[in-house]
């Protein structure tokens, strides 16, 4: 039964890592969609980039209590990592996108692999269609910073995400495992299975390679050089740490998401608008048997087993907690306020749809929510890649009209 049920579990490593890799952005961008979304819009005018429907006027200084606020970061690359909410930061950050205007690199699908998983030859062809000087990366991607910097505009910026590596490896094992009737606690089994696992043992089964999908996945997906998953090197780990630190702008905490959003705002001198985000979980792991809880022996296996992820988690959480101190008492202030606020917006959406405007606060500019914003306040993934495919189209019809122009002129 027990054999049964690790071949039934049978994780494995990164060949299967691609395969799943591949499904999921399958699922997740499943483009072309038959509709085609963002088309009617009765608010053109966010297409050009004026951001939200704004009733006042108010200068960003105001009304977003910072010193150095001059204009949004319009360019950024968000590394998406699997299993960790960055599918809500990506709704988020897609309708950003698209009401200022940015152009999206959209992975190939027969070269999403190259994009993804193994990206030394990336390069424009990547991207649907080859245009340049993308703006805007936010599928799923393994993070290159020579590479992409070379893709993206002058000056883009990194967005990272990271889980706590317990509950990533919870949301990894259940998407593949649906618990059997007979056990109470599915993960714990596993664990204890594992008990007697030995860092950089090979004879692990596929738990013996540097990378899957349960063992350093976050920080392979960040861009922690593969070749250190196996060092013990304290001092060297650090640095690399630090180096890897030192691409992102922010990283993101999925344990602190609404204030990671807060912290966002604040460093890209976004408005409070554009991080409202529906109240609705996309996954939640709704059976007891999910998140039944694990003995201190099975916790340290898992430390075990994925040791550089937690080793990044710590390293992120940390300097997230730092710069939040940094950031001063009022950034809790402005937490409160912005989940209150996000609160109001979607029972708005939800219960009286119609068109409602929001006051201005110490921290955000007034701001209309019309049937359109509650509407795509609901958009799933595919819904937004095809209104930023829709926008990068439109795009390139205006570059070659251009280019006609000059050439008949
Ligand atoms: C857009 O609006 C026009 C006119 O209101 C309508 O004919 C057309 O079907 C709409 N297109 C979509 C995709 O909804
Ligand atoms: C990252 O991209 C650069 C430039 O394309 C390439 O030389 C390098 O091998 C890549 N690194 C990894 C780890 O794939
Ligand atoms: C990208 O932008 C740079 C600087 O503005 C410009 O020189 C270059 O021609 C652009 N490349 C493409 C492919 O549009
Ligand atoms: C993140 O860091 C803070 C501050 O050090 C700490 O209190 C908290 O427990 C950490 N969170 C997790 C989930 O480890």
């Amino acid at each position: 039964m027990a054999s049964i049920r690790s071949m039934i579990l049978h994780f494995s490593c990164l060949a299967v890592v691609l395969y799943i890799g591949m499904l999921w952005s399958w699922k997740d961008t499943g483009f072309p969609a038959k509709r085609r979304y963002g088309e009617n819009r009765s608010h053109e005018g966010m297409i050009t980039g004026r951001g939200p429907t704004l009733r006042s006027d108010l200068s960003p200084s105001d009304t977003t209590n910072q010193a150095s606020c001059d204009g949004p970061v319009t360019n950024f690359v968000f590394i998406k990592v699997h299993k960790t909410g960055s599918g809500s930061t990506f709704l988020v950050l897609a309708r950003f996108g698209r009401n200022h205007g940015m152009t999206i690199c959209y992975p190939i699908h027969d070269k999403h692999r190259r994009l993804s998983y193994n990206s030394p030859n990336l390069d424009r062809s990547a991207c649907q269609p080859s245009l340049g000087n993308y703006t805007l990366l936010i599928n799923h991607a393994i993070m290159n910073k020579t590479a992409m910097d070379r893709l993206m505009a002058p000056g883009t910026r990194y967005i990272g995400i990271v889980r706590h590596p317990l509950e990533h490896f919870r949301s990894v094992f259940f998407y593949k495992y649906q618990p059997a009737k007979d056990s109470v606690n599915p993960l714990g089994k596993y664990l204890d299975s594992k008990v007697n696992y030995k860092p950089g043992r090979t004879g692990m089964g596929k738990l013996g390679k540097p990378v899957c999908q349960q063992k350093n996945f976050q920080a392979y997906t960040l861009g922690f050089p593969r070749k250190l998953f196996g060092s013990r090197k304290k001092s060297l780990l650090e640095e690399t740490l630090r180096t890897v630190g030192s691409w992102y702008s922010i990283v993101l905490i999925t344990e602190y998401w609404e204030e990671s959003l807060v912290l966002l705002r604040r460093t890209f001198c976004w408005t409070m608008y554009d991080i409202l985000h529906t109240t609705r979980r996309l996954h939640v792991l709704r059976d007891p048997k999910k998140s039944a809880r694990l003995t201190d022996k099975q916790i340290e296996t898992h430390r075990k087993i994925t040791p550089i992820d937690y080793l990044i988690y710590d390293y992120f959480n940390r300097t997230f907690w730092e710069r939040t101190t940094k950031e001063g008492p009022e950034f809790w202030d402005e937490v409160a306020y912005f989940k209150t606020l996000n609160l109001q917006v979607n029972n708005h959406c939800t219960l009286f749809q119609g068109d409602k405007v929001f006051p201005s606060g110490k921290w955000s500019r007034e701001f209309l929510a019309d049937s359109t914003f509650c509407e795509e306040l609901d958009w799933t993934t595919t819904q937004w890649n095809s209104a930023l495919l829709l926008q990068l189209e439109r795009q390139n019809e205006e570059i070659s009209r251009k280019q006609d122009q000059i050439e008949s002129g």
